[in-house]
């Protein structure tokens, strides 16, 4: 069974390749290279055995879409990963955010509605969310305004697909919303590759580590937790990788409860900023170097997820920790830069 993966060779996408290859699907990657890279294919044939079919494609480009669809008519799904999601890049470039992420999904959408079997998985954030009120949080909590022109591409996102699910019966799709990604593949052959200064903050550390950073700054201690620092739900992004193929299968199986879903994946438990910087230095023996540093504008107290509707109706649990995510990372980064 042949599926699209959409950015299939950046941090996600490529964990999801593997994972949609060790289940036996035939996966087709498109990605513009542009925060990837092609030796990341190489990884997934050194980890799978199987060297996925790769298409360099900017899906703005609205005919290659189509041409590319036309040539794939065989398809059961797509995954749809292809998206711009640095924060601070969306405020300063709004435009290019909207264009790079709902031109590209309308184009998409458009294709995925002339296969014989139009299943769709979208990757939303739990950035939809805001501060949520209660925690843990439900599928159900209230969806708050945006605070970034990326956090609105998820949110109007999600609101596209809906809209085409109301009118499209055949049309099934499932948008899962992760928490933080985080981690690696255990056999460190593929991970994360931050463009420039990571911005977040497992990329940070082990950055800092390997001593390509100085110190990390701890973005607040005064928050009202229990250690004055932040709350996450961090994701091991095997465990997410995992979810996209179960997803995927639910829509194939035609065992969805409609044709338009939410699930929330994360693991259900928040960690601080201190927390992972423990566990990292407990998982790798290293003594990080890190200073407390004033609150990051738009940064939220806590979020961390309510796993139950996905644990009993999608049938996914994490399953990895997060010293299993730290480890992970550290042997990754020791690998790229060869420590
Ligand atoms: C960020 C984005 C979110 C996006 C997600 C994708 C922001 C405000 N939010 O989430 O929209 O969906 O990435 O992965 O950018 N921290 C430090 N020092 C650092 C970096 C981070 O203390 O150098 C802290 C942050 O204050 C936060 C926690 O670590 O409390 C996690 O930060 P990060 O990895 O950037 O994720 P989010 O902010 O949750």
């Amino acid at each position: 069974m042949k599926v699209l993966v959409t950015g299939g060779l950046g941090f996600i996408g490529s964990h999801t390749v593997v994972e949609l290859q060790n289940k036996g699907f035939e996966v087709v990657i498109i990605d513009d290279l542009s925060n990837s890279s092609i030796d990341v294919l190489e990884g997934i044939t050194a980890i799978t055995g199987k060297t996925p079919i790769f298409e360099k494609l900017d899906l703005k480009d609205k005919l290659k879409v189509e041409t590319f669809f036309n040539a794939h008519k065989d398809i059961v799904g797509v995954i749809h990963f292809a998206a711009s999601k640095a924060v601070g890049e969306s405020v300063e470039k709004p435009l290019l955010y909207y264009e790079n992420n709902l031109n590209t999904l309308i184009y998409m959408l458009k294709s995925v509605l002339g296969l014989q079997a139009s299943n769709f998985i979208f990757s939303s954030s739990c950035t939809v969310y805001g501060q949520a009120d209660a925690m843990p949080i439900l599928e159900n909590a209230p969806v708050k305004p945006a605070e970034s022109p990326y956090g609105n591409t998820k949110q109007i996102g999600e609101e596209i697909i809906k809209d085409t699910c109301k009118v499209n019966d055949n049309f099934n799709a499932i948008s899962l919303r992760y928490f933080n990604p985080v981690g690696a593949h255990e056999s460190a052959k593929i991970g994360e590759l931050p463009l420039g200064v990571p911005q977040n903050l497992v990329p940070f550390i082990t950055q800092t580590a390997a001593g390509l950073r100085e110190q990390l700054s701890v973005f607040g201690d005064d928050y009202p937790t229990p250690d004055g620092t932040c709350i996450r739900d961090y994701i091991h992004v095997v465990d997410l990788a995992k979810a996209h193929v179960i997803a995927l299968q639910r829509l194939i199986d035609k065992t969805n409860a409609s044709n338009y879903e939410v699930f929330n994946i994360g693991t259900g438990k928040g960690s601080s900023v201190l927390e992972v910087i423990k566990s990292f230095e407990k998982v790798s023996g290293e003594k990080l170097n890190y200073k407390f540093a004033p609150r990051r504008a738009g940064d939220i107290t806590k979020a961390y997820a309510d796993t139950s509707k996905s644990n009993n109706e999608l049938g996914w649990k994490a399953e990895l920790t997060l010293d299993d995510a730290m480890r992970s990372a550290w042997n990754w980064e020791k690998k790229i830069r060869n420590l």
